[in-house]
């Protein structure tokens, strides 16, 4: 997409955004450098740890580690450096799902984290009518809730896997940064299709790019991070008309499809 440069920052953000970890150690700091050979360095951090997790959604075993983590990030989430790139990668997400969906009516945020892009989307939409978000972390959730100060907006525990929605509720799904934690990408990519009402459009924003395909043959075997395997999912989950936008430095990319 034209209008969206990266900033100056460089690919650290990138490698650690999603760990557990807010400054890990080993990946560099704003402006410090850093790179793409950091990846790996996630896939360390997020190894599983099963645990009985009663009252929570049911989810495999795998992802709960994964859940645990940003449960406990949640507080802080929106805060630091990190918090700034997690805020521009959503404004970015937000210019692309306008672009695309100007004036949609129901929207939906699958991994919506703290809630901040659909805080963005209610004062950039004053004409829609809901703006539901959804999270496997039920911190994330609460967190949510308490930054909310619009009545349209509405925040649940859930996982992608199984969204509580009935088909064709809404006409604009957006998810930033959640993807490559979902334990079942194919069964995530079929529900936002479910939800997705005829002519509504998707947009999923993570990192798809070939520079993560050595996480691919360690800990995140079997992920969709790369634009061919992302566009099988997505076309095997019916969704068509994909177009593929850079939306943040080299790794974070964003599709567009409608139903
Ligand atoms: C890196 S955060 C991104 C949050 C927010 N979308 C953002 O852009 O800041 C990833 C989020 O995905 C959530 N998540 C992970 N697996 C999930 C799943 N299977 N279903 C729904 N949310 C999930 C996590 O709890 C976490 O809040």
């Amino acid at each position: 997409m034209t209008g969206l440069q990266p900033p100056r920052t460089v690919t650290y953000g990138l490698a650690c955004y999603c760990s557990g970890r807010e400054t890990p150690a080993g990946i560099t700091q704003p402006g410090r450098g850093g790179g793409v050979a950091d990846v790996p360095e996630v896939v360390r951090t997020r190894r599983s740890r099963p645990t009985g997790c009663p009252g929570r959604p049911r989810w495999p075993a795998t992802a709960r580690g994964n859940i645990e983590v940003f449960d406990q990030r949640a507080p802080g989430y929106e805060s630091g450096w990190l918090g700034r790139l997690h805020h521009d990668i959503a404004n970015r997400a937000a210019d692309l799902a306008l672009a695309c969906s100007p004036a949609p009516r129901r929207v939906l945020d699958v991994g919506c984290g703290t809630g901040y892009l659909l805080r963005e989307l209610a004062i950039r939409v004053p004409d829609a009518e809901e703006l539901a978000g959804l999270d496997a972390a039920p911190a994330m959730i609460e967190a949510a809730r308490s930054a909310a100060m619009d009545d349209r907006l509405s925040f649940r525990t859930g996982v992608a896997e199984r969204l509580p929605y009935p088909a064709a509720a809404f006409d604009l799904v957006v998810s930033t940064t959640s993807f490559d934690h979902w334990a079942d990408q194919r069964a995530g990519l079929t529900e936002c299709g479910r939800v997705l009402a005829p002519g509504g459009h998707f947009v999923l924003a993570d990192q798809f790019s070939a520079w993560l395909l050595p996480a691919l043959l360690a800990g995140r075997r079997g992920k969709a991070r790369t634009k061919q395997r992302a566009s099988q999912l997505l076309a095997a989950a019916g969704f068509r008309s994909l177009q593929w936008h850079s939306l943040y430095a080299v790794i974070i990319r964003a599709v567009t499809a409608t139903k």
